[in-house]
């Protein structure tokens, strides 16, 4: 069972495989799209132990030849300094503008790896192997690739679509509950600006075997079409359109950065962003609150939290949303959802309402 997805991207399209077994099959996959010979398996610590060899033969097999650059895991990793390091890496194994950079992990490496993709000669062939569900449904689709700096998230970066994306469903087996559970914020998230059914489905999904492969394989193949259908609409974050991805993102990036980036995990923080969003889209865009209901019971059932600690740093939360990239001269664009299935982005949302939002949260 392996389903294939054709994503349209502004150049050309590519391909998502989603199914089993995948990665051992992996190197005659490549071979269907890439002639090219040397490549960089890009990894982290946790994936690349678990992973790499098993990739490095499948692609050996078929007559590739890998070298492996490993790195230490977590957003840490995701600097210029750690690019330019494997960089040189990729110079000294003799890599060249034929070569090919395939990223094997979380949104960290997709993110790094598709960065160096992006600028290595110019820019070569990137393959995405995402290893988390975030990974899946939601960074391994659209071509954001970058780095952070000490200012703040993803502030050096490229837009550069890969040319390939293999979803294999095993290597979710060994992903940790909560780093599995945050995923699902993602997933929400889609459900609730673009597809009510899919909301409807998560609200019977079984709880007691979140990770039956037929039924991770068809979600994660609707929250491709999804994201994608959404980013080839607006590639290059130009018309505002691809915007409305960033629901729920405004507060949740604020509030991961007040709790310093260790406090809660993207998708936690999302999650908690997400219900401070629908607070805000009940006094704005008129949604009801029994939508809003309906969404916090769906985070919760997902096990993440949809309430602020009672000692956390809510003044830190406000400060922080200065940084965010979606403040344009001084005015807030602030992605609002009339009701579930749909959202835009709204003018009319004030620092206030925020900051009201937040305090309920
Ligand atoms: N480019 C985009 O459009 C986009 C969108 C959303 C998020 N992101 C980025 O994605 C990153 C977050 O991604 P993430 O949540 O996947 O984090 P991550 O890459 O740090 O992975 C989370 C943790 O899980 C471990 N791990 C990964 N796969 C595993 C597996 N199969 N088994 C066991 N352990 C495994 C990793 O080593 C890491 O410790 C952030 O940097 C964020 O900015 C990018
Ligand atoms: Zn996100």
């Amino acid at each position: 069972m392996e389903s294939v997805l054709k994503i349209r991207g502004a150049a050309q399209a590519y391909p998502a495989l989603i199914g089993q077994g995948l990665l051992n099959r992996l190197g005659q996959r490549v071979r269907k799209y890439l002639r090219c010979e040397t490549c960089a398996i890009v990894s982290d610590s946790n994936v690349g132990r678990l992973f790499a060899n098993r990739i490095k033969r499948s692609l050996r097999s078929a007559g590739f030849e890998p070298i492996l650059v490993t790195i230490p895991a977590g957003e840490k990793s995701k600097t210029l300094k750690q690019a330019s390091a494997i960089c040189e890496q990729m110079i000294a194994a003799g890599l060249d503008r034929k070569s090919f950079v395939v990223g094997l992990g979380g949104g960290v490496i997709g993110d790094i790896s598709g960065f160096i993709a992006a600028i290595y000669h110019r820019g070569i062939p990137h393959i995405q192997i995402p290893t988390t569900l975030l990974a899946m449904v939601d960074s391994s689709i659209g071509g954001k690739t970058g780095v952070n700096t000490q200012d703040g998230k993803n502030l050096i970066g490229s837009v550069h679509q890969p040319s390939l994306i293999i979803d294999d469903l095993d290597v979710l087996k060994t992903l940790p509950r909560r780093e599995f559970n945050q995923g699902f914020a993602e997933i929400i998230k889609h459900a609730i600006i673009a597809d009510a059914k899919m909301f409807r489905q998560l609200q019977s999904w079984e709880a007691r075997s979140p990770r039956r492969p037929l039924a991770l394989q068809s979600l994660i193949k609707r929250n491709i079409k999804i994201k994608s259908a959404i980013v080839a609409k607006d590639e290059r974050d130009q018309t505002g359109e691809r915007a409305v991805l960033n629901f729920g993102h405004t507060v949740g990036h604020a509030i991961e950065r007040a709790g310093n980036y260790r406090k809660f995990l993207h998708g936690e923080a999302l999650s908690l962003g997400i219900v401070a969003a629908c607070t805000i889209s009940i006094k704005r865009a008129g949604l009801l609150p029994r939508q809003r209901d309906a969404v916090v019971d769906l985070l919760q059932r997902f096990k993440l939290p949809t309430k602020l600690p009672l000692h956390f740093p809510r003044n830190k939360i406000v400060s922080a949303l200065k940084f965010d990239k979606k403040f344009e001269g001084g005015k807030i664009r602030f992605v609002v959802t009339p009701k579930i299935g749909a959202a835009y982005v709204s003018r009319n949302v004030t620092m206030g309402d925020i900051r009201e939002a937040v305090d309920e949260v």
